[in-house]
């Protein structure tokens, strides 16, 4: 059965943005497509991530390493420990896809499967509630960290490692890179299974690679759906046809409206569910494009809530943004909203609508609204929320940041100004 797809809606965008010529700088897309692709199996280019749908044997060793783990039912608690890229994205995935109150299930509902808890920051409040409250003896740490020197990772590690005793390195697996980095020499030192993260993947594009897809398993996400949503996206983002190739509209798009003085990239989801999201594409478009005093800097909302917020900014204050909406069409588990007219005449324009339908109107008054205040918007429509068409989403980001990094002419891939913070902490630490 053929799957419905992402579809893209430029109709407000084009009344609304000026200087904005398609087929003018299409040609310059595709071309830094083509080399983007062409370049994915060279290891001295950091492209490694386009090619990870592909890695079946990466799939499968996640699947085994799941599999071990269920069948030693040995915990109940997983930790993830790690920081920006080594943990954003495994959190979008879990976050969206997951009950709101996954950890609060109890085992059965969760059918074997982990509760989760991440700590991303050095925030003692944090790390001592989650620490205290999970069973550390039955929990799983996962320590990620590609440099494998995070001192935001290592920190609460050690802090880990003496609450649990003994035991915590049997009871870890590490994803870092292969042959460097202190994680590596505490692996080699104290057995500890090590997932590598290829050495051209970087971090904020490392979510399909195991480090994202081992914390996602264990939380019980479908790879092969994950997959399968990755392996569609791979071909649609290849295509020189403005109509299929998504990721090309939306960079393109995102450039034509930068150049015009739209220094803000707003992405509002129709969803609570893809907070985390949003959070781990901040970080991808923040720390990509970013550079040389250029790239828009990228901000989060979330409709309906935000309506109630920053949607007075977005409509009256100045026109320095532009939107992209992610409209679900159809929300899972929509409540019906029950018939009370009797009990007041104004509930009668509720009665019998869903909460995601509702949902998905507010969404097109909003469009409606900023369109005719000339506020340069466009919406991506998922058919639905799950791990194939969430996938897609996440992978046409990448591309799309890619692609807009080299229209910008800046280095999507590097992150100098984030290295010279890192090294003045080390400084300040070894004083
Ligand atoms: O995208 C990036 O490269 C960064 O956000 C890193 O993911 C982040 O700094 C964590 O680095 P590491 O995985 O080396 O601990």
């Amino acid at each position: 059965m053929e799957r419905g797809k992402i579809k893209i809606d430029l109709s407000n965008y084009l009344s609304t943005e000026s200087g904005v010529n398609f087929r003018n700088h299409q040609d310059r897309a595709f071309s830094i497509v083509s080399s983007l692709y062409k370049s994915k199996t060279d290891h001295t280019q950091l492209t490694g991530w386009l090619n990870l749908p592909h890695e079946e044997g990466m799939y499968t060793e996640v699947k085994n390493f799941l599999s071990k783990i269920q069948s030693e039912d040995k915990y109940e608690h997983l930790l993830v420990l790690g920081i920006g890229g080594s943990s954003l994205g495994a959190q979008a995935l879990i976050e969206s896809l997951n009950s709101p109150l996954w950890n609060r299930l109890s085992k059965g509902k969760r059918k074997g499967f982990l509760t989760v808890d991440f700590i991303d920051n050095l925030d003692p409040v944090i790390i001592r509630t989650v620490l205290s409250r999970l069973k550390l003896d039955q929990t799983l740490f996962v320590v990620i960290s590609k440099a494998g020197t995070t001192v935001e990772t290592i920190v609460p590690m050690l802090i880990a490692r003496e609450w649990t005793g003994e035991n915590f390195y049997k009871q870890c697996v590490f994803i870092t890179s292969k042959n460097k980095g202190v994680l590596y020499e505490v692996a080699q030192k104290h057995s500890v299974p090590i997932f590598p993260i290829p050495e051209n993947v970087g971090g904020r594009y490392s979510v399909f690679s195991p480090v994202g897809l081992l914390p996602a398993a264990l939380c019980g996400l479908n790879l092969d759906e994950i997959r399968a949503g990755l392996l569609d996206a791979d071909r649609l983002c290849q295509a020189n046809d403005l109509k299929i190739n998504t990721a090309v509209t939306v960079a393109l798009s995102a450039f034509f409206s930068y150049s015009a003085g739209k220094n803000i990239f707003v992405l509002m989801p129709y969803s609570t569910c893809l907070r985390r999201f949003v959070d781990w594409f901040v970080q991808l478009w923040a720390e990509s494009i970013g550079k040389s005093k250029k790239g828009s800097t990228p901000t989060i909302a979330i409709g309906a809530t935000d309506q109630h917020s920053q949607l007075q900014m977005f409509n009256e204050g100045p026109n320095d943004k532009l939107i992209c909406f992610i409209k679900i069409n159809k929300h899972k588990r929509d409540l019906t909203i029950p018939d009370y007219t009797s009990e007041n005449p104004s509930f009668r324009s509720y009665a019998n609508f869903k909460t995601g339908q509702i949902l998905n109107i507010e969404l097109d008054a909003t469009k409606r609204a900023l369109t005719e205040n000339s506020r340069p918007n466009f919406t991506l429509a998922l058919p639905e929320l799950d791990e194939y068409y969430l996938a897609q989403l996440m992978y046409i980001f990448e591309v799309a940041t890619a692609i807009c990094g080299n229209l910008l002419e800046v280095n999507p891939f590097d992150q100098p100004g984030v290295e010279l913070a890192k090294r003045y902490i080390k400084e300040a630490l070894n004083k």
